[in-house]
This record gives structure tokens, C-alpha cells and sequence, in this order.
């Protein structure tokens, strides 16, 4: 018989448990879902379901095993979301994003200091990299609240592979899309549109940076980022940029949609740090989503628990200075 030793990143099954499903969520979002329920589940399926399909049912990787960390109902994965294109509350995107917004198909491209500029569709793309995987990580939100989601798809590192960048690229700029249009943030101008985000290039190759096509076994709800999104789960949630239209390596940093909107309280780093507070708040804990009452916060990790992954990578940086 195999037994398992604990990693240290892993948190126990207890600590993310829900034993009642809506007791800490606002009763504004309960009434909303309970609302999309009756009258919006026609309008709400039909395209969440055409996001990128290819490579489903993905394998689990076995490095990331959704028997350490226990997921969060997928109901808050789905439905409390950050995705300002679609407003400011946490049930908005759910909504507001399957009103006709189309998001297959959809090209991504990749540009800049790269030996094979291309453009693919996500589908293609997918079958191109060889397929997907599921992989549950921790989702940290700088906003101090905490989730644990079964994500599909695959390893960034090979889609910088693909792109084969030259020797002077050092950053990724990731942008997401602009369609005013179909996006009530856009055309509120909410935020700086597009949403931008950066990597260092080391940081985008490392094995736990990952472009996610799917959640919970299923091509992604465009409110989760269809059909394409980042998920660097030892960096605050706001740099997993959703719906990525464009991969741009540079020589210099790139700027990031939260550090031009706030630059003293959001930086490029984004590390998940408990030392490190928010000017507005301790960033010591996170709220549990989806934890119950009783079991409401837990103490945050460093690097939100993949110190022996990550750490290596901001040896010799003052992280206080570099948040
Ligand atoms: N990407 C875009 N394009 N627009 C956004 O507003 N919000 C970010 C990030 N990616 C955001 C985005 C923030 S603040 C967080 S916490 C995560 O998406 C939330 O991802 P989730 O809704 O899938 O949990």
C-alpha cells in the first residue's frame, strides 16, 4: 500500500470543508443565484458550454492531487468571481457574462521577441501541446478570501516552448480581450482596458504556472475566463488574467492593469506573502470561501504554500519592496 506524506503547500481537507454551502456568502448573491437558477439557466449554459472543448476529460496530475486539498463547491468557483470586464460584485460575471458574449471560437497569439510568432485557435492549440490535465491548486485573492480549485489544462512552460523566445526575452506581457460591446466594464471603463498582465520569463516556465482551459472537468464558464486564462497559484488571484488573446514577450517588465490603477497597493510581483500587508488591510489570514461559519479563516502561507517550488525564483529580492 502507498503512503502519502502531506507536501508542506498542502492544507487539511478539514480547513476547506463546507459543511453548509451559503452560510458565509452576502444573501444579495444568494438571491441573485437563486434568481439565474429560475430564469437565467437557459441563457447561461448554452455558451459557458462553448468555450475550448478540446482534451476533455483531462488526467490528473498526480503532483497535484485533488485527494491533498479538498475543492471548494463549484458553485463559488463558478459563481463569486473577480472579472471587472463584467462588473465590480462577485455574482456579476456569472451573469453578466452569458448574455451573448461569445467566446469560441477564439484566437490566441503569441508575438514579440519569439522565434514562432503564431496565432492558434484554442482548440487547435490544445491538440497542438499535446492535451490538458487537471491539476488543484490554491487560489489566493489579494482581496484576503481563499478558494481551492480543480483547474484543467496545461503547463505555460510549453507554450513558451512553442513560442521559442529569443535570447533577449525576459518578460511575457498577457493581454485579455477588448469588446466593449459585450463587456458593461469596458464600456464603464471600470478599469484600464485592456486587462494586462507580466511575468518574468522564469516565473512563466516554472512547473507551476499554467494556462487553464477548464474547471471542474469542464471547459471554463466564461465568467471563470473562457476560453483561456493564467493560473500562478503562489501569486495573488489578480494575476491570473482571464480570456488571454495575446502572449507578448519583451525585454522589460510589462505593466500590470492593477499596479497602473492602484501602484501602492497592487505591484507586479503580487507574491502571496503574510508578512507583507496590504495597505488597507493584514494580509496575515483569508476567509475561507465556501468554509462554513465555524471554520471561516485560516493563517496564509508564504508564496500560499509553494515556498519550495517558488522561492528559489526571488532569492536575493526584497519582497517588501517588490510586492
Ligand atoms: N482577468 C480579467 N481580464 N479581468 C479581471 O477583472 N480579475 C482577477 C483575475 N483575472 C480579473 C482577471 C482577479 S482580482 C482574481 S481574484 C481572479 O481573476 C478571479 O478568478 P476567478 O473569478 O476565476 O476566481
Amino acid at each position: 500500500m502507498l503512503i502519502r506524506s502531506p507536501k508542506s503547500w498542502e492544507i487539511p481537507t478539514s480547513a476547506v470543508t463546507s459543511a453548509s454551502l451559503y452560510h458565509d456568502r452576502p444573501r444579495r448573491d444568494f438571491l441573485r443565484t437563486l434568481g439565474l437558477g429560475l430564469a437565467g439557466a437557459a441563457l447561461l449554459r448554452p455558451s459557458a458550454l462553448l468555450a475550448a472543448t478540446a482534451g476533455f476529460p483531462a488526467k490528473g496530475n498526480p503532483l497535484y492531487p485533488g485527494s491533498a486539498l479538498k475543492p471548494t463547491p463549484e458553485e463559488y468557483v463558478t459563481g463569486y468571481n473577480n472579472f471587472y470586464e463584467f462588473g465590480t460584485d462577485k455574482g456579476d460575471p456569472k451573469e453578466l457574462a452569458n448574455q451573448g458574449w461569445k467566446t469560441d471560437p477564439w484566437t490566441i497569439e503569441l508575438a514579440g521577441l519569439v522565434r514562432s510568432p503564431a496565432k492558434f485557435d484554442v482548440n487547435e492549440l490544445v491538440k497542438k501541446i499535446g492535451g490538458i490535465e487537471e491539476r488543484v491548486y490554491r487560489h489566493r485573492c489579494v482581496e484576503a478570501w481563499s478558494m481551492v480549485i480543480p483547474w484543467d489544462g496545461f503547463a505555460l512552460a510549453k507554450l513558451v516552448a512553442l513560442a521559442d523566445p529569443k535570447p533577449e526575452a525576459k518578460f511575457l506581457k498577457l493581454t485579455s480581450f477588448n469588446d466593449p460591446k459585450s463587456s458593461i466594464g469596458q464600456r464603464d471603463h471600470n478599469l484600464n482596458y485592456p486587462y494586462v498582465e507580466g511575468l518574468r520569463l522564469d516565473e512563466a516556465t516554472n512547473e507551476l504556472a499554467f494556462l487553464a482551459t477548464g474547471v471542474y472537468g469542464k471547459p471554463l464558464p466564461n465568467q471563470n475566463g473562457a476560453p483561456i486564462r493564467l493560473v500562478t497559484p503562489w501569486k495573488y488571484g489578480f494575476k491570473g488574467i482571464k480570456s488571454i488573446v495575446r502572449i507578448e514577450f519583451t525585454a522589460t517588465q510589462p505593466t500590470n492593469t492593477w499596479n497602473i490603477m492602484a501602484p501602492s497597493e497592487y505591484g507586479f510581483y503580487a507574491n502571496v506573502n503574510p508578512t507583507v500587508d496590504h495597505p488597507r488591510w493584514s494580509q496575515a489570514s483569508e476567509r475561507i470561501i465556501g468554509g462554513g461559519i465555524f471554520s471561516g479563516r485560516q493563517a496564509t502561507l508564504m508564496f500560499n504554500g509553494y515556498d519550495k517550488q517558488v522561492a528559489g525564483l526571488y532569492k536575493g529580492l526584497d519582497l517588501a519592496k517588490n510586492y
